[in-house]
Formats: structure tokens, C-alpha cells, sequence
């Protein structure tokens, strides 16, 4: 941390930044991006290190964080629980206090949002959440950014959330919060979101629908996910029949408005979640998502390290 710098300050859930905080950040990105894109060398965090924990799967995550981390000059530590002592019951809040004094900046992917935050309550360094069961604020971030290229402003707009009552649908709840959109969420029966893990103050920024064409209604844009997500296969054969109305096709998209875009956080099950022909049809911007975690990323680590720039 730069001396001078205010509190440390962690990435554990979207509500830990407020709406100004997004603002820049969802500007900063813009430049960052243009930069990469013009193949302009920019390093601020040169001699910086980002350890990255996944005790669960990932693609879009390590690749994102570690190519973004690597073109701002810095390193990557990449830890998970087979290969180091996590995975040997060691104390996760002894694990923050060795990892955090080698580092200046720590990911973790992990389960229950509680562990998440014992690591950050005892690191020196910022902590960012790359996925627990309760939240997924990056991907949220990249969305959002995704959005705005697109159509502009989110603010005022609706967005449909069709599926799981998930750490993905949590997280939009939380964002709709704090920049002024409306979800309109439709689970099955039983997958509801939980309002006190959401987090959200009121429920006036979301709306509950049984029938998931009606969530789509008039939707800016239309969102889903995995039907199981990571920890939870289990459940996975009960899951595949209460989900299986919940499935974006051209229906739900064609009573969505006329430009609605479409998109899932990836990695996909075509003909389960979604249909092939939406996902890879023209309103869906899934690639441009999953980019944009990368420059939405680098924002978000060069804010976290040294604040404001400019
Ligand atoms: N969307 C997302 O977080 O993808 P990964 O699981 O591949 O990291
Ligand atoms: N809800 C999914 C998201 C994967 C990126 C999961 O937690 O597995």
C-alpha cells in the first residue's frame, strides 16, 4: 500500500464499492481497454505481486487475472488447494497472514463467502473475490462494463434473470442496488434467491415472476446460468428436472424488447440453460463478457493498489 493511500480496502462483494467508486472504475476500464487494444505498454504495477487461490475450477478467472496482472507489469502466484497446504487443513486465517506479507494483492475462488472473508480479515493486502457460493462481483463488473459498450447507461433498464436464485443472481441484485436498474428475477420453485444473503436493503430494486417468458417482458437484457453450479453437483439429476422451463430460447428473447442483449458468465450448457441458437445468435454478447473481465479486472487491481489515477 502507497504511503498516503486511505484504508485498505477489499473486493469481497459488489456492495463494498459505492456508486462513484463504479463510476471511475467503469471509466477507468474504458481507458485501459482502449490502451490494450492499441497495443500501448502501460505498468504501474510493475514489482507487484497477485496471488491467486482457487479451490475451485476456472478458466475465465486465472486467465483473465493473470494475463491482466502481467500486462501492468506485475506477477502471479498461482495457489490451489491440492498443491499447497490449504488443502492440509492449515488455518485459512494463518494462511492470510503468510501469503499476505509476500504479496500485494490476493484472489481467492472459494466456497462459503465466510472463508473469504476470515482470509481478508487477516491480510495485509487487499482481497478480491474470484467466485464463493454467495457471490461472483467481477463477473458482475465485467457485465455491466459489457453492457454500457453496447447499449449505454444501465441505469433505469431491466434486466431478466432466468435460472438459479445463485451467487450470479445475488450479485445482480446487489448491483441493481447501487446503480438504479431493475431485475426481474423468475428461479423454479425452491432455487429462490435469499434475500438476507443477497444483501440488498429493500426489494424494491427486483421482482419476483413464476413464469419465466414474463421476467423477459420488456427485458433491456436477459441473463442466465449453469443450472449446478460448482460444489452443488450433487444435486445435479433433481436440478435438471425443476430447471427444465428454465431454458432462454427465442421465446423468452422475442418478447424481450427488440435489442436486448443476451448474456451468461460462462462456461455454458447449450440445450440445457440456454439454446445454441441464443446463445450464438446475434443478440448475445457472451465473448465480449468474458474479455471484459480482463480490462474490468485491471481497473479494479490498479484501484485497489494505488487509487485514483489522474
Ligand atoms: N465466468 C467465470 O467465472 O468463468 P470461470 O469459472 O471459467 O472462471
Ligand atoms: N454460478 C456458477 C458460475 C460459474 C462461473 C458457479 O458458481 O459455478
Amino acid at each position: 500500500m502507497k504511503p498516503g493511500m486511505s484504508l485498505m480496502k477489499h473486493y469481497l462483494q459488489f456492495k463494498d464499492l459505492r456508486a462513484e467508486e463504479y463510476t471511475y472504475l467503469l471509466e477507468r476500464t474504458a481507458v485501459i481497454k482502449k490502451r490494450f487494444k492499441n497495443y500501448e505498454k502501460y505498468q504501474p504495477l510493475a514489482d507487484r505481486t497477485l496471488a491467486m487461490i482457487f479451490e475451485k475450477a476456472s478458466t475465465r478467472t486465472r486467465v483473465s487475472f493473470e494475463a491482466g496482472m502481467y500486462q501492468m507489469g506485475g506477477s502471479v502466484v498461482h495457489l490451489t488447494t491440492g498443491d499447497s497446504q490449504l488443502g492440509r487443513a492449515e488455518p485459512i486465517e494463518d494462511s492470510a497472514r503468510v501469503i499476505s506479507r509476500m504479496v500485494d494483492l490476493v484472489m481467492i475462488r472459494t466456497f462459503e463467502q465466510s472463508k473469504l472473508e476470515a482470509f481478508a480479515a487477516h491480510s495485509r493486502v487487499p482481497v478480491i473475490n474470484g467466485l464463493t457460493n454467495e457471490y461472483h462481483p467481477c463477473q458482475i463488473l465485467a457485465d455491466i462494463f459489457t453492457f454500457i459498450e453496447h447499449r449505454g447507461s444501465i441505469a433505469g433498464k431491466t434486466v431478466a434473470w432466468v435460472g438459479d436464485g445463485n451467487n450470479m443472481a445475488n450479485t445482480w441484485l446487489q448491483a441493481a442496488e447501487i446503480m438504479g436498474f431493475t431485475v426481474h428475477v423468475s428461479t423454479p420453485s425452491g432455487y429462490e434467491i435469499d434475500h438476507a444473503v443477497a444483501g440488498v436493503r429493500d426489494n424494491g430494486c427486483y421482482k419476483l415472476f413464476a413464469d419465466p417468458r414474463e421476467a423477459c417482458r420488456n427485458a433491456d437484457l436477459v441473463t442466465t446460468d449453469v443450472w449446478t453450479s460448482m460444489g452443488y453437483e450433487a444435486e445435479n439429476e433433481k436440478r435438471k428436472q425443476a430447471f427444465a422451463d428454465w431454458c432462454v430460447d427465442a421465446d423468452m428473447m422475442a418478447v424481450a424488447q427488440p435489442d436486448a442483449l443476451f448474456m451468461h458468465c460462462l462456461p455454458a450448457h447449450r440445450g440445457e440453460e440456454v439454446t445454441a441458437e441464443v446463445i450464438d445468435g446475434p443478440q448475445s454478447v457472451v465473448w465480449d463478457e468474458a474479455e471484459n473481465r480482463m480490462h474490468v479486472q485491471k481497473a479494479l487491481m490498479e484501484y485497489l493498489l494505488l487509487g485514483r489515477i489522474g
